[in-house]
């Protein structure tokens, strides 16, 4: 199989070193790929939202499978394309991405599927707002209904600081008009994760859970990132809860797509708060995440190709997965200045000593070479440091052993992932 990867980060350079693992490749492209991904597959230096030139180099170079990484694609309906032009494609249409796309048509989803989610109430008007939050009082979340960069989510502890955030949102729009309109929602106590299913449009089968860290800091500290680290599995959440999860989430979502003439194929991935009444779900994504995807990849003993295959071909209700018993976590190194101003240009020394360690396997993200061939950051989040081992605290030190082989003085870390189990 000649299999091509869409995107050029950390979670696209795992997959890529999953699928290079499998008797059933012959070839694996990248697009765009990165300096890490270019060891593993031929790069093609396309943009991962530009869908015309991916088809074309998809049938230029006879691929039987695409698997994308990132959103943006398949919102922009690389999936529909490559339907369209005869290429099997791992991901969902447009149509199905909605999932992650748009909150309120997620919390329609849940509604109509009775899955469990906050509470939750959409205002135009910021006095209807205001009233609501002195009606239900704190502590109660506050978020613009638009499409925000991750800036658009206020968990209010105080009564004032909801009534602060619909004055910022709403009246000052300081995220412009993501926030003419805002959904108030119940707030959710409890441990996040992130679960992961692999669909057919009809079946699904689970894929893992892990636990990301989104805030840039130790202790859980500064504002939020793509995800500073991962591990798995998740003692908060034992491998028998993945039943539940997939009967009251997972499969009731995947019923109602495909009531509605979208079916959703591919990687759905529920953010989860295990509550004291149960696991609710906070948001669906249609990918894998980043980091997560790592950390779930070097835990996988089955053939991940195989996997994917299976899912096109609506064939998962026979399918099965192995995992192995081992924990895996991965520590981002991100450039100095991140999530804000990432200072890019610094080289980076020392990745292959640190990758040499016993369970060791770094994986590139916004990485490049300059003209002089040296390894630079090119990017906010440049590499993971991963690490597997018998047990967390194993596979944690071996990390961070591997972390200290890196000369790399204008990057940074957290230094607590996996630490607050
Ligand atoms: P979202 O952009 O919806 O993923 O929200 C960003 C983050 O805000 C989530 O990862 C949670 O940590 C937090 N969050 C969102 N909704 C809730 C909620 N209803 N209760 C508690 N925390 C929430
Ligand atoms: N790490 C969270 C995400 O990929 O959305």
């Amino acid at each position: 199989m000649r299999v091509l990867v869409v995107g050029s980060g950390g979670r696209e350079h795992a997959l890529c070193w999953a699928l290079a693992a499998s008797p059933l490749l012959t070839a694996l492209f990248a697009a765009p790929g990165n300096p890490g991904i270019a060891g593993l597959a031929t790069c093609a230096p396309i943009a991962a939202t530009d869908i015309a030139a991916l088809v074309a180099y998809a049938q230029a170079n006879a691929i039987d499978l695409v698997f994308p990484g990132p959103e943006a694609p398949l919102a922009a309906g690389l999936a529909d394309a490559m339907d369209a032009a005869g290429i099997p494609c791992c991901g969902p249409t447009a149509a199905a991405a909605r999932l992650e796309s748009s909150k309120a048509f997620t919390k329609t989803i849940c509604d109509e599927a009775g899955i469990p989610t906050a509470a939750w109430e959409r205002f135009d008007s910021a006095a209807a707002a205001r009233d609501f939050v002195r009606r239900r009082g704190a502590p109660i979340v506050v978020k613009a209904d638009g499409l925000a960069a991750g800036k658009g989510v206020v968990v209010a502890a105080t009564e004032a600081d909801a009534l602060a955030a619909i004055d910022t949102i709403m009246t000052d729009r300081s995220l412009g008009e993501a926030g003419a309109s805002v959904v108030i929602e119940e707030c959710l106590v409890g441990e996040e994760i992130s679960f992961f299913a692999l669909c057919d449009g009809t079946n699904a089968i689970p894929l893992g859970v892990a636990q990301d860290h989104k805030r840039v800091g130790d202790g859980d500290t500064g504002p939020n990132t793509g995800g500073m680290g991962a591990y798995s599995p998740v003692a908060a959440f034992p491998p028998t809860a993945d039943a539940a999860i997939m009967d009251r989430i997972i499969r009731p979502a995947l019923a109602a797509m495909a009531a509605r003439g979208t079916p959703f194929r591919g990687i759905l991935f529920a953010g989860l708060m295990l509550t004291a009444d149960g696991a609710k779900l906070i948001e669906f994504n249609v990918r894998f995440g980043d980091p997560e995807c790592q950390v779930l990849l070097l835990r996988l003993k089955s053939d991940l190709l195989a996997a994917l295959l299976a899912a096109c071909e609506g064939e998962l209700a026979q399918f099965d997965l192995r995992w192995h018993d081992h924990a895996a976590i991965a520590v981002v190194l991100a450039a100095r200045g991140y999530p804000n101003a990432p200072e890019r240009g610094s080289e980076l020394r020392g990745l292959d000593a640190a990758a040499a360690q016993p369970g060791v396997h770094v994986f590139h993200a916004g990485t490049a070479r300059d003209a002089a061939g040296r390894l630079v950051a090119a990017g906010g989040r440049v590499a993971n440091v991963c690490a597997t081992g018998p047990d967390l605290a194993t596979a944690r030190a071996r990390a961070y052993a591997a972390i200290a082989a890196i000369d790399w003085p204008e990057g940074f870390y957290r230094q607590d992932i996996g630490a607050r189990t």
